[in-house]
Order: C-alpha cells, then sequence, then structure tokens
C-alpha cells in the first residue's frame, strides 16, 4: 500500500516544545506561556531573549546583568570585517550567512552542544549579529564600519551602526518591537532547518547558518521586502485595484497575505499596522499605509473567507522603507530578531534528540540495465 504522504509537512508535529504556542485558528501566540501583546506593548527586545532562553522573564537585576552581557558581545573580530569586505557586494542576508559561519572560527564553544554553552553561542551571535549586518552595509557603501556603542539597547545600537547617528527614542521603540515580534515562532521553516542540523548534533553556528538560508526566500522571510517592491510599484493607492487584479488574476499572490498556521489574522500584523500608519503620517508619506490597507480593505476581503489575512511581514516594510532602510536589508532584521528563538529551538532538540530523517516515496524508475558509458548512443 502507497504510503500517505504528507507534503510540506503540514499539519504534522514533529515534537512537543515549550518555545512558543500558536494557535492558528484563533490567532493567538504565545511565546513561553506569554501573550504576544503583552510582550509587544509592555516588553523589550532583550528582555525577549531572555524569556526565550531561559524560560522565565527577568528580574531587574537579572535584565541588567544579561543586557550588559549583550552589549558586551557586540564586537565582531578584524577577520571577520575582512571577511565581509570580501563579499561586500553580496546580498546582505548572504554576507550576514557567510559572517555567521566565519564567527564559529573564532568563538571556543563552538564544538559544545551543552545547555550553557549553546546559550552562551546564542547571546554572542544575538549580540554581534546587527554588528554583522551594519558593517557589511557600511561597507558596501564604501563607509567605514561603526563601533557598536555600548551606551545604546540592542535596537538603538544597530540603527546607530547602520546610519552613523544615534536615533530617536521612537525609531529605537518601533525596532525593538519588531525584533520582538519576530523572535520565535515554533516550527516555521527556518527553525525546522535549524532542528534538523542540530537534530545530527552539529553545532548552534551551523544551525543558525540553516535557519538563515532557510529565512531566505520569499515564501518566507523575503515576503517584507516584496511587500514594500510592490508597493513601491503601486506608487499611489488609485492604482492599487488595478495592479492587485492583474496580479491575482494571472495566478500571482500579494505578498504579505496567508500562512501556513494562521487561518485568521496574524496576531504580530496588528503591531505593525497601527505603527505603520503613524510612522507615514509623521513622516509626511502616508500614502503606503493607504495603498497597503486598500489591498488589505478591500482587495483582498474576498481571500478571508479562505482563511488568507495579513501576516507579520505585510507592515514591516513599509516601517523598515520610512526609517530609511534599504529593502535588501527586509530579511536580515528578521534574521535578527529570530536567532533566540532558533538558538532555543536547537537547545530543544539537542535536550531530547532524535535524528530528523523523514522519507520519500520513490517514483522515479526501477532496475535498469547500466550501460557503459562507451555503449551510449
Ligand atoms: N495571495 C493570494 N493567494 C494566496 C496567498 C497570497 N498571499 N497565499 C496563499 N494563497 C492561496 C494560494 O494561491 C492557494 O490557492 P489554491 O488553493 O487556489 O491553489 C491557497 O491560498 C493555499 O496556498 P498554499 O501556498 O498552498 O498555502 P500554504 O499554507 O503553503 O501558504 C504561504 C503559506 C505563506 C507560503 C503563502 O500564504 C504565501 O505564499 N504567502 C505569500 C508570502 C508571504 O507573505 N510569506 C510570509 C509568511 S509570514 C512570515 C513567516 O513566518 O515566514
Amino acid at each position: 500500500m502507497a504510503p500517505e504522504i504528507m507534503k510540506g509537512l503540514k499539519d504534522v508535529y514533529l515534537d512537543t516544545t515549550e518555545s512558543s504556542f500558536i494557535d492558528g485558528q484563533e490567532g493567538k501566540l504565545l511565546y513561553r506561556g506569554y501573550n504576544i501583546h503583552d510582550l509587544a506593548e509592555k516588553s523589550t527586545f532583550e528582555e525577549v531573549i531572555y524569556l526565550l532562553l531561559y524560560g522565565a522573564l527577568p528580574t531587574v537585576s537579572q535584565l541588567q546583568e544579561f543586557d550588559g552581557i549583550l552589549r558586551a558581545n557586540r564586537i565582531i573580530p578584524d577577520e571577520v570585517i575582512q571577511i565581509l569586505d570580501l563579499v561586500k557586494t553580496s546580498h546582505p542576508i548572504d554576507a550576514l550567512r557567510t559572517g555567521i559561519s566565519a564567527l564559529a572560527a573564532f568563538d571556543s564553544d563552538v564544538n559544545d552542544n551543552s545547555e550553557e554553552a549553546t546559550i552562551r553561542k546564542a547571546v554572542r551571535l544575538t549580540a554581534m549579529g546587527p554588528t554583522l549586518v551594519a558593517t557589511h552595509h557600511r561597507l558596501r557603501q564604501g563607509l567605514e564600519p561603526m563601533a557598536p556603542n555600548p551606551n545604546l539597547n540592542h535596537s538603538g545600537n544597530f540603527m546607530y551602526m547602520l546610519f552613523g547617528e544615534e536615533p530617536d527614542e521612537e525609531t529605537t521603540k518601533l525596532l525593538d518591537v519588531d525584533f520582538i515580534l519576530h523572535a520565535e515562532h515554533g516550527a516555521n521553516a527556518s527553525a525546522f532547518g535549524a532542528r534538523v542540523a542540530a537534530s545530527t548534533l552539529s553545532d548552534l553556528h551551523s544551525a543558525v547558518v540553516t535557519g538563515v538560508g532557510v529565512l531566505k526566500g520569499p515564501a518566507h522571510g523575503g515576503a517584507a521586502e516584496e511587500v514594500m517592491k510592490m508597493a513601491l510599484d503601486i506608487g499611489n493607492p488609485e492604482n492599487a485595484e488595478e495592479y492587485a487584479r492583474k496580479l491575482l488574476d494571472s495566478g500571482g499572490r500579494i505578498m504579505g497575505f496567508g500562512h501556513r498556521v494562521y487561518k485568521a489574522e496574524d496576531p504580530r500584523a496588528r503591531h505593525l499596522r497601527e505603527r505603520s500608519r503613524k510612522l507615514g503620517e509623521k513622516m509626511g508619506h502616508p500614502e503606503w499605509f493607504q495603498i497597503l490597507t486598500y489591498l488589505e480593505d478591500k482587495v483582498m476581503v474576498p481571500y478571508r473567507s479562505r482563511g488568507i489575512f495579513v501576516n507579520v511581514d505585510f507592515f514591516a516594510g513599509s516601517i523598515y522603507y520610512l526609517l530609511g532602510i534599504p529593502d535588501d536589508l527586509f530579511i536580515s532584521i528578521f534574521a535578527l530578531g529570530r536567532i533566540p528563538g532558533w538558538a532555543l529551538q536547537c537547545i530543544e532538540q539537542y535536550n531530547d534528540n532524535m535524528l530528523i530523517r523523514p522519507l520519500l516515496e520513490y517514483s522515479g524508475k526501477m532496475d535498469l540495465e547500466f550501460i557503459p558509458i562507451e555503449q551510449r548512443g
């Protein structure tokens, strides 16, 4: 009897997790038991990293100490800066993948997969990630990389290293919320990729490199970039209807809509929707939000009955764009937010490991006669 094929592993439970809970029908997301709405409105990315890695919210002194460790670990080795310089013409997400891989050479814990060492590496990778992205971005513009500023928080320092000046509080908070919303999301494709790497007992750097590679695709982390490109193509709210109809009628997809798990609105989207609107108004560019909401409130309404709603990436791109971040950096920002989630998934995998090795049903030819090359026509 032919086996049942679970294409795309859709609806397959791979394991148990204490990382995040997702109710796709309700549109509910919890990290370690805490609602994403509370975390987005009341927490900080530093606190969420702690929560994910250690399983509980920190006390004031625990957070102070943890934040100090993050800040102290932002500097990347000169050799890695040289490598980023060598690959400066590459797409930023490729440079980030290369940079993380290169960091392995300078990490004394690289092959230690104990929980303590994996947390230490996760903290270092989370802390150094923004430095990799900002350093590559400056090198590709012919600019000197900025040294990390220990007086700024994680997101503020990232913007500082990208642009060479301290961001205002609102910009820092916007990015902080964005990192929180992207930090963890169950068995999504990139976390699954990271888990597969960990399940072979490969190390955290390899698993995170795998996660970055999987995230790159437009069906996953690449959507925010595609949404903003679409908004720029549309250019004006009046053109949105015709543009979207043409795209959908020709079998195309509106990026930033749809999700494998959410059949209701992605709960992360709400926090970026309101912030995108406010930022657009503040910057004197309400048109991007108008284009996006036209697509959401008019064009895509019939798709709701099929469970297709906006996802986290729909409004993210407009925020990055308004903050002056080039569109090819959008996936890297997603990756920087997701490093703690990937690390946590790897820790869970190491702690109760079984090699992830599914089966493929063979559908090719059988028992062909081998003809030596010189006799083939
Ligand atoms: N626009 C129009 N139609 C869509 C869309 C969309 N964005 N998404 C799904 N559909 C349709 C699709 O055409 C298909 O229709 P039919 O049954 O007639 O062939 C049906 O919905 C099911 O699509 P699917 O690809 O089989 O479903 P999936 O669960 O594998 O899709 C998805 C999930 C994210 C790949 C898909 O919704 C998509 O391609 N969305 C656009 C890309 C995107 O925004 N990705 C970011 C995901 S959120 C960030 C993250 O966590 O990675």
